[in-house]
């Protein structure tokens, strides 16, 4: 009790700061969106995401190897295919466009992890997450003969490489089918990171610029699941996890922090939240018009989904973050290295952050590093 504590004292300086922080992000946590499309030496940005680009798979593998280079483990797929039709071909066939990035980026970074996002309303000429009734007008996705189609995809989709399968589509039963379809075809290792708790939700609408989804009529909100509903939630993880999936996701991710801290409480899996397009679309006008600060508002968002419960963090600021956090080790090892220069200590060590190739900074990198800012909001 006052003025015995003082929550003050432990605030007083950024070192102390430091020592008692609870939530700590590191590029370990992130996946970065890419979109494929057919074609060669295509970078069309998107309209509504500043800075994020339809690219060819020439493309997709330099940036794959910019993305591994910066420490993130992963990168999730989606495929804009040149051809749509009624039984999105273009999601299952073996030269599909995620199909050909996929086993590009394999080739080129073997040690990055390649997600594919197993879904079919890229690759549907109504848009739609599956198969339609002959002359549904209304969007209402027929479930089991979908299920099908999902199967054909995921398996597929690992054939040419693909590490982890991420269904969704939010058809039921899908992780099963997905599950017994690989498990048949012999990749029983290959995890399957479920979007579980899926909403019906207006903050796609750049995405669906992105990957050219939109639906041609109708709404996803007989499979999507309605933002009023949070017990739900629990029910389509509870359904997951009893059918085999290995990791689950919230999406989106901002508007439903009470899902994801249920989510974490009621399973043991890693959890993943999905920073979503129209997320990232807010952050991007109001810091491009100077009305926030970009990388504060970024980093605090990112923390804050770790608060909430989140292991993973789908995100389109991945790279960003991945700059921020290593521009935030470079001052750290400066600091060290200052100290080492009057002591004994003649190796700065690196901080905890996953780099991979990260060597210790030469005395001329530690001169140039940006020295840490003590900001006091
Ligand atoms: C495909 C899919 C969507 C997103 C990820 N996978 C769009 C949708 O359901 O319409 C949205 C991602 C984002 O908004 O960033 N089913
Ligand atoms: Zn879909």
């Amino acid at each position: 009790m006052f003025p015995i504590q003082r929550p003050r004292r432990l605030r007083s300086n950024s070192q102390l700061r430091r020592m008692v922080r609870e939530i700590v992000l590191t590029t370990n946590d992130l996946i970065y969106p890419l979109f494929a499309v057919p074609g060669e030496g295509i970078a069309q940005e998107v309209k509504s995401m500043p800075g994020v680009y339809q690219l060819s798979v020439d493309k997709i593998v330099e940036e794959a190897k910019e993305v591994y280079d910066l420490g993130i483990p992963a990168i999730i797929l989606f495929g804009i295919p040149a051809d749509k039709d009624i039984d999105a071909t273009g999601a299952w066939h073996d030269h599909g466009i995620v199909q050909v990035a996929a086993t590009a980026v394999k080739e080129a970074v073997p040690d990055l992890i390649v997600i594919a996002d197993t879904c079919l309303c890229e690759y549907t000429s109504h848009g739609h997450c599956g198969y339609l009734e002959v002359g549904d007008l209304t969007g209402r996705v027929l479930n089991d003969p979908t299920l099908e189609l999902l199967k054909k995809t995921a398996v597929s989709q690992v054939k040419a490489g693909v590490d982890i399968i991420a269904p969704s589509g939010m058809m039921d039963g899908f992780v099963r089918a997905i599950r017994s379809g690989l498990d048949e075809a012999g990749y029983i290792d290959t995890p399957i990171l479920s979007y579980a708790a899926k909403y019906a939700s207006a903050y796609y609408g750049p995405f669906r610029d992105a990957a050219e989804s939109t639906p041609q009529f109708g709404d996803r909100r007989t499979y999507q699941m309605d933002p009023a509903n949070s017990r739900e939630a629990i029910k389509e993880v509870a359904l997951d996890v009893a059918e085999g999936a290995d990791m689950l996701m919230v999406k989106p991710a901002l508007a439903y922090m009470d899902i994801i801290w249920q989510v974490k409480q009621a399973t043991n899996l890693p959890v993943a939240a999905y920073n979503v397009s129209g997320e990232y679309a807010m952050i991007k006008a109001a810091a491009l018009n100077g009305w926030i600060d970009e990388q504060r508002v970024v980093m605090e968002t990112m923390t804050s989904f770790k608060r909430a419960g989140t292991d993973l963090i789908l995100t389109y600021h991945a790279k960003d973050i991945a700059r921020w956090l290593h521009e935030e080790s470079m001052s750290t090892a400066k600091w060290l290295g200052d100290r080492a220069a009057s002591e004994v200590q003649t190796t700065p060590v690196a901080p905890c952050i996953r780099t991979p190739g990260f060597e210790p900074l030469n005395p001329e990198q530690l001169a140039s590093a940006p020295v840490a800012e003590e900001t006091n909001a």
